[in-house]
């Protein structure tokens, strides 16, 4: 490991889904504390480049570096073991256990050693979450399972957490609660990659943007400069 190289550094990959070639050549980096966007229309292979990061699909060409590390093609719990928290797009919670046991069983201290996120800090971080502690995973609102999703990855203690879409189809002050929460994770210096419709308040939180079009990248600079650019929003972005 080398301590000055990027958390992420995923360069040139070509990603498949049998014979479907989605991804031609991503290239993308985060660094320690860094906030990065991954923005784009339905279909363009946001998803499928954080796959390609974890090892869930594993790219055919390119390479992921973690901490300076080649993992490309290694198993994506080593990867993730590597400081790398998921909350997947569609929660991915354990629905037969409770919310309790669905945030233990993720638990295990960061890359360093130490373990900042707790049961309690989650509780204190959730309200909500605090009170459901024995409910199963499928009792819990829209709102709760996405609360429960984000928790689960920060009881591994990550580096870097990746948000697939982790607002979708939420109410509105349920959707400003997990961005308040994102905020707060940032603040303590975790990086974030982030993909989410709702722009505004992306370019507000994140750093750096990423915007992807048919499995390559189409744009990339600062949330500032793009906020100012509207003719990329309207070539890349707009529906
Ligand atoms: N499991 C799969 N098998 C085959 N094609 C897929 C699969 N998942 C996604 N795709 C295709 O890959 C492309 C990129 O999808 P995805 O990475 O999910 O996009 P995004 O997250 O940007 O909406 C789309 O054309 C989608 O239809
Ligand atoms: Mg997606």
């Amino acid at each position: 490991m080398t301590e000055d190289a990027p958390l992420i550094e995923a360069a040139g990959l070509h990603t498949y889904y049998g014979a479907s070639h989605i991804l031609h050549g991503i290239d993308l980096s985060i660094a320690a504390g860094e906030s990065v966007s991954l923005l784009g229309r339905n279909g363009m292979g946001k998803t499928t480049t954080i796959r390609s990061i974890l090892g869930l699909t594993p790219p055919r060409q390119g390479t992921v570096r973690i901490r300076g590390r080649d993992m490309t093609g290694a198993e994506p719990h080593r990867i993730a073991q590597m400081g790398l928290g998921l909350v997947p797009e569609g929660r991915g919670i354990f629905p037969n256990l409770s919310v309790r046991e669905n945030l233990v069983m993720a638990a295990r201290p960061a890359v360093d050693g130490v373990e900042t996120w707790t049961l309690p800090r989650i509780c204190d971080l959730f309200p909500p979450l605090a009170e459901r502690l024995d409910n199963m995973g499928n009792q819990l609102s829209g709102g709760e399972q996405q609360m429960l999703s984000v928790g689960r990855a920060l009881m591994t203690n990550p580096d870097v957490l990746i948000l697939d879409e982790a607002t979708e189809g939420l109410a509105p002050l349920i959707r400003r609660d997990i961005w308040a929460v994102i905020r707060r994770i940032k603040d303590a210096g975790i990086a974030t990659l982030v993909v989410d419709k709702d722009l505004d308040t992306l370019l507000d939180v994140c750093d750096r943007c990423v915007i992807l079009a048919k499995g390559q990248v189409a744009w990339a600079g600062t949330a500032a400069d793009l906020r100012t650019n509207p003719d990329i929003h309207r070539r890349y972005l707009g529906v």
